[in-house]
């Protein structure tokens, strides 16, 4: 299992600090959380700050957004070569357009589903696609319940993506912790993102290792 930690439950005001502490903790890549305060009621940081959190990084950058104008953040955030954008399914009108405008960027493509959208609603673009993000809390803050359906979806996304012979890979945002880990990992789960989990503990590389399970 790789583990993302979401830099949205860290300390901003020693901000490049808590980036170094997790990519010295063994983390695999770093969750960037994008909100723009109308697809989500949250707001967070943009491609000023995120620059110095790529300096800091020495792992790849997994940017996550929330927004409403996906194309145009796509642009403000590629000169900062992420691994990842993951861009909301709900929220585009041209998801197979916006997949090979990422990847002529360079970046790998993913895109996340809500708690209530469905994985075959990916039949037909999860080939062209890297990674699918499927949250397990409703997007927009930290430190939020683990919706448990979440488990059932997992397995059915691995399903759809062994009979189309896709490579995507599955990750999973929001309430991931040390105990429902084993049950992502058994559902086909192959990165989690995980926030109050690490940075709410004493110990960040003790907290990554107990989830690269
Ligand atoms: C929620 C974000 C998550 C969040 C995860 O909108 O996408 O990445 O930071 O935080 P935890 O692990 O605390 O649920
Ligand atoms: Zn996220």
């Amino acid at each position: 299992m790789l583990v993302a930690p979401s830099i949205l439950s860290a300390d901003f005001g020693k901000l490049a600090q808590e980036v170094e502490a997790i990519c010295e903790g063994g983390c695999d890549l770093v969750h960037v959380d994008v909100m723009d305060g109308h697809f989500v009621p949250n707001l967070t940081i943009g491609p000023v700050v995120v620059k110095s959190v790529a300096k800091a990084a020495t792992k790849p950058l997994d940017v996550h957004l929330m927004v409403e104008n996906n194309t145009f953040f796509v642009d403000l955030f590629a000169p900062l070569k992420p691994k990842y954008i993951s861009f909301h399914l709900e929220e585009e009108k041209h998801p197979h357009r916006l997949i090979q405008k990422i990847r002529g960027l360079g970046i790998s493509p993913s895109i996340v589903l809500n708690p209530h959208s469905r994985p075959e609603e990916l039949e037909y673009i999860i080939n062209d696609l890297d990674m699918v993000l499927l949250m397990s809390v409703n997007p927009g803050f930290g430190g939020q319940k683990f919706i448990p359906s979440v488990v059932e979806k997992a397995a059915r996304l691995k399903d759809l993506i062994l009979r189309k012979n896709a490579s995507a890979l599955i990750e999973v945002d929001g309430g991931v912790n040390d105990k429902n880990i084993h049950a992502l990992k058994n559902a086909g789960v192959d990165v989690v993102v995980a926030g109050s989990y690490v940075y709410g503990s004493d110990d960040y590389a003790k907290a990554i290792k107990s989830l690269q399970i």
